[in-house]
């Protein structure tokens, strides 16, 4: 298992291109089981994820291709030759779930793994399954799988009230009610910037929706899906993950291709920690105004709220704050893993449940420490990158399911990383 090695070394400078979004793209994909026509992705990531979604449609009969060096992804779903999504491939990745409902929706019938537990909480799929039930399917959970089956003339248009906000669940029931009979209303749904370029894509294949980013969707069943060509939206994770580069180092990074829609309520917390944020012609600049980061108070929320996959990251920056901030996650139970590993590198961390309170201290120790989740993972490197002495972050292929060619885009800024063999 790779590791990697970072090592405190002042200041950020350059530039970081940012990819398209990686939970953008594992949602997109499963969207060719709904036509038969080519659908073309371009944008992608190149990472670990992704590769496991492009295993799971291969292994129903989809063909993907990965052109231009994994930028673009052709996929096409002439005729699907198997409907049941392997726990071995789920298990790996809970996005899995995602072909449930263009399955269900295309030809009547799927059965999927149940995604099972995960390092950062429960995470049950019982919305995404309540969603297609009201549309009619009727589901079976036995042997550790759901076997779904449509109604006799297929899904059927339904009016569904999410007791919670749910990226994945809103993205199955989008998918599903694009195909079935009559309207389906969304209400309570999420409103990511994953979700609206979901909706633009399957636009694009002759769906008829209205109101995505917003918490009303409304979707107009069609017969069926053409082709289409879709450029994956910018990844918002990555970009507020690298915003914390100089934020963290001190320095000024312009990371390209950022947008601050994307990153409002992330930039409005930077902003009270002293860290400047400007739009430029070709992204956004970031740096750390004089003197040390403040402390801020952070709570996870959906969007357009502070997002959950930015809050290890930011724990890494708060961990070196004057003063105390108070995080709370709203989002998982069970996601302040990596506040142990930080408090190896000497940060004052305690945490009562959801809640951690973080008290800054002028300057962390590198310090040998594990990876224990995707965020998890890139936050230890942050906190690396500001540490006096060496850091060895085991475990990173966590972090290569999120985050292509880390080393190579923070080394380019002048931050001394590389990747150990292992
Ligand atoms: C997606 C993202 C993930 C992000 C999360 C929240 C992808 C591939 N992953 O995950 O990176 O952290 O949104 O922004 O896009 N829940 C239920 N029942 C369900 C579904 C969810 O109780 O059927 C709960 C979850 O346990 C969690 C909350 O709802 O507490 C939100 O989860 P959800 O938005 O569904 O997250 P994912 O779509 O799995």
């Amino acid at each position: 298992m790779d590791s990697i090695l970072v090592k405190g070394n002042g200041e950020l400078r350059g530039q970081i291109p940012i990819a398209g979004a990686k939970n953008a793209c594992l949602a997109l994909m499963p969207a060719t089981l709904l036509s038969d026509e080519p659908l073309t992705l371009t944008n992608a990531p190149r990472l670990s994820d992704i590769r496991t979604m492009t295993q799971l449609l291969q292994s129903l009969g989809a063909e993907v291709a990965s052109l231009q060096g994994g930028q673009v992804l052709a996929l096409s779903s002439h005729a699907l030759t198997d409907h049941r999504a392997d726990y071995d491939i789920v298990r790996k990745m809970r996005a899995s779930i995602l072909v449930l409902g263009p399955m269900l929706a295309r030809d009547g019938h799927a059965v999927v793994s149940l995604p099972g537990g995960c390092a950062i909480g429960a995470r049950p799929v019982d919305l995404h399954l309540k969603a297609l039930e009201a549309m009619g399917a009727e589901l079976d959970l036995r042997d550790g799988y759901i076997h779904a089956k449509a109604p006799a003339g297929g899904l059927k248009g339904a009016r569904v009230v999410f007791p919670l906000v749910s990226v994945g669940a809103t993205e199955n029931a989008l998918m599903a009610a694009t195909l079935a009979k009559g309207t389906t209303v969304l209400e309570n749904a999420a409103r990511e910037p994953e979700i609206v370029d979901l909706a633009r894509c399957l636009r694009r294949m002759g769906a008829r929706i209205e109101g995505e980013g917003s918490s009303t969707i409304t979707i107009e069943g069609v017969d069926r899906l053409g082709g289409a060509t879709h450029p994956v939206v910018t990844d918002r994770i990555e970009l507020g993950t690298y915003m914390l580069a100089p934020a963290i180092c001190g320095g000024e990074v312009e990371l390209l291709g950022g947008r601050i829609e994307l990153v409002g309520a992330f930039c409005e917390k930077l902003d009270a920690a002293g860290i400047s944020v400007e739009e430029t012609e070709r992204g956004l600049r970031v740096a750390r105004r004089n003197g040390r980061v403040k402390a801020v108070d952070v709570m996870t929320e959906p969007f357009p709220g502070f997002p959950t996959d930015l809050q290890a990251q930011m724990m890494a920056l708060l961990c070196t704050a004057e003063g105390t901030s108070v995080l709370e996650e709203r989002i998982f139970e069970n996601r302040f893993m990596h506040a142990p590993e930080l408090t190896r590198m000497g940060a004052r961390i305690e945490v009562h449940g959801g809640t951690a309170t973080v008290t800054g201290v002028e300057k962390l120790r590198g310090a040998p420490v594990m990876a224990t989740d995707l965020r998890a993972s890139v936050s230890l490197i942050l906190a690396g990158l500001a540490a006096e002495g060496e850091t060895i972050v085991s475990r990173v292929y966590h972090l290569d399911r999120g985050y292509e060619r880390v080393e190579e885009k923070l080394s380019a800024c002048g931050a001394q990383i590389r990747r150990i063999p292992g």
